[in-house]
C-alpha cells in the first residue's frame, strides 16, 4: 500500500519525502486554504519534490470548468492529477479529461455505488473518505471493504485511495483490506513510526552499552 500526504504544506512534504516512504500527496482547497500561498505555486513546488502522483481539486460545478481546470492543472507537471467530484458533472470531466490521458482523482465518495460510477468513468483513483464517515457514526471502513470486493470483481484497475484518514488505526485497516493508497495529514504519518516500546528499548540498549564501554 502506497503511502500519501493529504497535505498542501511544502515543509510537511519535503520532510515526509525525506524518509523516502511518501509515494504521493493530495491536495484541497482546505489544505490550501491552511497552507496559505498561491495553490498553482504550490503544486508546482510539490511535485518537484514528490515523484508519484500529486492531486489538485478543482472547483468547477460543471463538466466544462472542471475540464478547463484539470487541463491548466496538467501543465503544471507530468505527476499532477486532477480531482474532480462524485457528481454527475464530475463524472462527465472524469471521462473527458481520462481521453485526453489526464489522471483523475474523483472525490469526495461515501458509497460503494459513487466508486462503481468512478471506475466506470475510468478514474485513475478513487477517494473514499472514512473519517467523514466515521463523523457521521457509520463505519467509514467498511466501506473500503465493499469497494474492494467490487473493484476485485470486476477486475477495475482504478486505485482506491483510503482519504480522510484521522488516526494509525485507519492506516492498519485500511492495509488490511488491501486499499491501493492510504493519504494522511503529516501527524498520522508520524505516528506510524512510533511505539513506547521501541523508545524504551533504545534507552535500555544504550544504557547498557555505556555499561560495556566502562568495563573496557
Ligand atoms: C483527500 O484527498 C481528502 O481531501 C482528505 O483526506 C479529506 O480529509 P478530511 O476529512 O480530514 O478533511
Amino acid at each position: 500500500m502506497d503511502l500519501f500526504l493529504d497535505t498542501a504544506s511544502v515543509q510537511e512534504v519535503r520532510q515526509g519525502a525525506e524518509t523516502g516512504l511518501i509515494s504521493g500527496v493530495t491536495t484541497n482547497p482546505s489544505l490550501a486554504l491552511k497552507a496559505g500561498g498561491d495553490y498553482n505555486d504550490v503544486l508546482k513546488e510539490i511535485c518537484s519534490i514528490v515523484k508519484g502522483p500529486v492531486s489538485a481539486e478543482t472547483v468547477s460545478l460543471d463538466a466544462d470548468g472542471m475540464v478547463k481546470e484539470g487541463v491548466a492543472f496538467s501543465k503544471i507537471a507530468k505527476n499532477i492529477v486532477v480531482k474532480v467530484p462524485m457528481t454527475v458533472e464530475g463524472m462527465k470531466a472524469c471521462q473527458r479529461l481520462t481521453r485526453k490521458d489526464i489522471k483523475v482523482n474523483v472525490t469526495l465518495c461515501f458509497s460503494p455505488n459513487q466508486a462503481l460510477l468512478a471506475a466506470k468513468s475510468g478514474a485513475f483513483i478513487v477517494s473514499p473518505f472514512v473519517g467523514r464517515l466515521d463523523d457521521i457514526g457509520e463505519v467509514g471502513m467498511n466501506l473500503i471493504k465493499d469497494i474492494r470486493l467490487i473493484y476485485n470483481n470486476y477486475k477495475f484497475t482504478t486505485q482506491i485511495l483510503v482519504a480522510s484518514i484521522r488516526n494509525p488505526i485507519h492506516v492498519l485497516e485500511a492495509a488490511k483490506i488491501g486499499a491501493d493508497i492510504a493519504t494522511m495529514p503529516y501527524s498520522v504519518f508520524e505516528q506510524l513510526f512510533k511505539h513506547s516500546l521501541t523508545d524504551v528499548g533504545i534507552k535500555r540498549f544504550l544504557e547498557d552499552w555505556e555499561k560495556v564501554l566502562k568495563r573496557k
